[in-house]
């Protein structure tokens, strides 16, 4: 058993959300102590990550200790084991939910040899109802389509019927707008979190983007992050990485940190784009990051960067661009490249139109202030989205020709 080299948070049991105080229980208390110790034997995911054509990262937790495994194709695979020891209590009083300090134990199993372009089923077998679904990279040229959300907060919005209806068309994986949780709603734990996210975690891999709320507590980053989505790609790390599917690349951005096209963030995208643009088979690339470049609603835009920047995004064929942060949705449309404000994931619903007078919003070709999500289809020469909002129905339809 390999031990991890840092602390970890303490995640609550998430099994049916148990610790939810019913609506007529009375006072709350915040005494941690109150909410049951986690003895489940999968407490969190499955979730995957870092796919390519022939291999796969399944990782999960576990609040007992000793090994694992999933099967696959009815093949059992042991998974590697790193214990986890958590510093950090973080109470959810309004939730009677907690991630509590204590010891854990992640699962990651390393699926190599795997057929490309084939999407695979597995379940772990610590828990056979612990199920999961990833699709290897398409070939270069095939159709592919994938998700896109941001700001999920699912412990204030209720998402349930659009998780189900986007998730329903079986996207190969989900590209994530940062704001992955948010303890600062008063509702909700990480715990609470993956149950109700399930649908996005179980359907395909998960690429996430770095928020400002990846670090609302003490040793957030450093416990949660790491512990959950670390490297969740390639060529890159933890805030910065890229991934490939049918010929599409997509890179992952932390606007969190320095972002300056010579940072060692905005030099490693120029050279990975360049890199990417150069490939056999290659049609486009997608970037997705949290705080927008372009906005009309109420936070701020990043004019500067969108300078310096579009012309590397133009000269490399960036056809979308995926921010989140303002908290609804809009989409632009500025000559070769569409950009999607996709922050809808149940957070507190912002003011799409407050900085409506800036100039860029004459391009702007929709908004709302429902919560969203959108499901992206690439085929030969077009790309096309499709926007839901929460009670799965669509509400708005985009399409572009593409390499
Ligand atoms: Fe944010």
């Amino acid at each position: 058993m390999r031990r991890i080299g840092f602390a970890a948070l303490l995640l609550a049991c998430s099994s049916n959300d148990p610790q939810v105080a019913p609506a007529d229980s009375g006072p709350v208390s915040t005494d941690s102590d109150d909410i049951p110790k986690c003895d489940l034997a999968v407490s969190k995911g499955p979730w995957t990550v870092a796919v390519d054509g022939t291999s796969a990262k399944v990782r999960w937790e576990s609040c007992q200790s000793g090994g694992g495994a999933l099967t696959l194709n009815g093949k059992r695979i042991d998974s590697k084991v790193s214990q986890a020891i958590v510093t950090t209590t973080n109470d959810v009083p309004l939730r009677r939910t907690a991630d509590r300090a204590g010891t854990y134990f992640m699962h990651e199993v390393a699926l190599t040899a795997l057929e490309p372009a084939t999407c695979f089923d597995y379940t772990l077998t610590q828990d056979e109802t612990a199920k999961g679904r990833f699709c290897t990279a398409r070939k270069p040229g095939d159709t592919l389509s994938f998700a896109a959300i941001g700001d999920t907060n699912p412990g204030l919005g209720d998402i349930t019927k659009m998780l189900d209806t986007a998730y329903g068309t079986k996207p190969d994986f989900t590209i994530h707008a940062g704001d992955i949780q948010y303890y600062s709603s008063g509702l909700e734990s990480y715990g609470f979190w993956m149950d109700k996210m399930r649908p996005m975690l179980r359907t395909g891999a998960f690429y996430p983007s770095i928020g400002n709320h990846e670090t609302e507590k003490p040793m957030e980053r450093e416990e949660y992050i790491e512990r959950f989505w670390g490297k969740p790609g390639f060529d890159g790390n933890s805030d910065f990485y890229r991934f490939e599917s049918g010929g599409v690349w997509f890179f992952a951005l932390n606007t969190e940190i320095d972002m300056d096209e010579k940072s060692s963030q905005g030099t490693w995208l120029a050279t990975q784009l360049e890199d990417a643009a150069k490939r056999p088979g290659y049609r486009f690339s997608v970037v997705f990051l949290h705080r927008p470049f372009v906005t009309c609603g109420d936070s701020g835009q990043n004019d500067a960067l969108r300078k310096v920047y579009e012309p590397l995004f133009t000269r490399t064929k960036v056809k979308l661009i995926v921010a989140g942060h303002m908290h609804g949705y809009e989409r632009f449309e500025f000559g070769d490249i569409t950009w999607i404000t996709s922050a809808g994931g149940g957070s507190k619903p912002g003011n799409v139109d407050e900085n409506i007078a800036r100039p860029e919003c004459v391009d702007r070709k929709a908004k709302g202030t429902y919560w969203n999500m959108t499901v992206f289809t690439v085929k030969p020469g077009e790309l096309s989205g499709v926007t839901y909002d929460e009670k799965g129905a669509p509400r708005d339809t985009f399409m572009r020709a593409v390499p």
